[in-house]
């Protein structure tokens, strides 16, 4: 008889086991093909999955630390490609202001939205923004999430676009936080100080806050707002160039509001995703399917806005992998639950639960460049899972509102 393997964990008595599979995305139609299994257990070693297989013979060849699912679901951790995770302050009364006729895009003209968040982030002591992010993303675990993408955004000088990456990095040190991906988003918004020069913030950006988040190994993706009455597309693409040529992955926030030619432009440069897409046409469709560009859907926004959500039927029957995150921003979609989003993206836009959950795992770990590593159960992948209090990943859509997550593993480790 064979020695038995000594391993860090075995996960066993799940009832149901899904996941997609496999190390890339799954475009079109591809993403409602899941793994569902029963009867199923996973043995953890240095922080890897090294075996899924029935349970009786995972229990014959390893041993270790037992963690009993009791029949429970256990999916991959969830993984939110899109937050803007670093704030301080409130903004409810926006939200206030939208239900009696603001639109978001006057909110912000009068200096309020992102630029008011600017402020309070500005004022906001180092502790006190290590202290609230660190928060939130305890909470974003705690709804499954395990890998978090996160933008900066609210600095806006160099100095303080460096800061809320250094919060962003530190944050994920904690035991009970999730894997942060840093992203620069000094193009989310042009700052009081230059809206009489605003080139002489696109140059700010290129020029100086690139190279100094790229020195400081501080993001692995720059993103730009590019919509209008923010950053065009001829400012986007120059600033996404810059951020090529110092080693960034580049991302879009595009065709949020109006088509701009943010879906095409992500599409000619190679992005690794485009972002938001509540207005994409049927050219910019076709641009990010032939381009291999990941959508990333945020319905939390159009949920929050309360406007007609991206076309995701029509990114999905022309192949494009679709995936889903929170956008989490004390703006337009203050929600820290992926948990929430896999209902949204069935309810509001027509996923269906195989789907949903392969736009929140493999195909969002695509969208942060990851698919290698995470966004499934497979031999090899980090160990990052969740156990819900369910019986089938069906029910994860279907009861919405309900924090259904039991535990969380993360890296191996029981972390929540
Ligand atoms: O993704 N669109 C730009 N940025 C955020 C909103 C941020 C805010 O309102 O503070 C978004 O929706
Ligand atoms: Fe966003």
């Amino acid at each position: 008889m064979r020695p038995m393997e000594r391993v860090d964990l075995i996960l066993s008595g799940i009832g149901e086991l899904a996941t997609p599979e496999g190390r890339l995305p799954r475009p079109g139609a591809s993403a409602d093909r899941i793994a569902v299994e029963h009867g199923r257990a996973i043995a953890v070693r240095g922080g890897r999955i090294v075996a899924v297989g029935e349970e009786a013979g995972i229990l014959r060849r390893f041993t270790g630390p037992r963690k009993d699912a009791g029949g429970r679901l256990v999916t991959p951790g969830l993984v939110d490609p899109h937050t803007h995770a670093v704030f301080v302050g409130d903004r409810s009364a926006e939200f206030d202001a939208r239900l009696r006729g603001a639109t978001y895009r006057q909110i912000a003209e009068a200096g309020g939205g992102i630029r008011a968040t600017v402020r309070a982030v500005r004022e906001a002591s180092d502790d006190r923004l290590r202290s609230e992010t660190a928060l939130r993303l305890s909470r974003m675990l705690a709804h499954g999430a395990t890998t978090v993408e996160v933008k900066s955004g609210y600095g806006l000088t160099a100095p303080q676009e460096v800061r809320l990456l250094e919060v962003a990095r530190d944050a994920a040190k904690f035991p009970a936080a999730p894997r942060v991906v840093p992203t620069f988003l000094g193009a989310h918004e042009v700052p009081d100080e230059f809206r009489a020069d605003r080139d002489g913030y696109v140059r700010l950006v290129r020029e100086e806050m690139i190279p100094r988040v790229a020195r400081g190994g501080l993001a692995r993706f720059c993103d730009v707002f590019c919509e209008e009455g923010v950053f065009d597309v001829e400012q986007t693409r120059s600033i996404l160039l810059a951020a090529r040529a110092a080693g960034l992955g580049l991302k879009i926030h595009a065709e949020e509001f109006a088509v701009t030619g943010g879906a095409r432009l992500a599409a000619d440069l190679g992005a690794t995703s485009a972002d938001h897409l509540l207005a994409v046409d049927r050219d910019g469709i076709a641009a990010l399917a032939g381009a291999g560009v990941v959508a990333v859907l945020l319905p939390g926004t159009s949920y929050t806005l309360r406007r007609a959500g991206a076309a995701a039927r029509d990114l999905l029957a022309e192949g494009v992998t679709v995936a889903v995150g929170t956008d989490c921003n004390p703006g337009s979609s203050p929600t820290e639950s992926m948990g929430l989003m896999l209902s949204m993206a069935c309810c509001l836009r027509g996923l269906t639960p195989a789907e949903a959950l392969t736009a929140c795992t493999l195909n969002a770990a695509a969208a942060v460049g990851m698919a290698d590593r995470i966004g499934s159960l497979d031999e090899g992948k980090e160990a990052d899972w969740v156990m819900w209090d369910a019986s089938s990943y069906t029910e994860l859509p279907t009861r919405f509102g309900t924090n259904l997550v039991a535990a969380v593993g993360k890296g191996g480790k029981v972390v929540w």
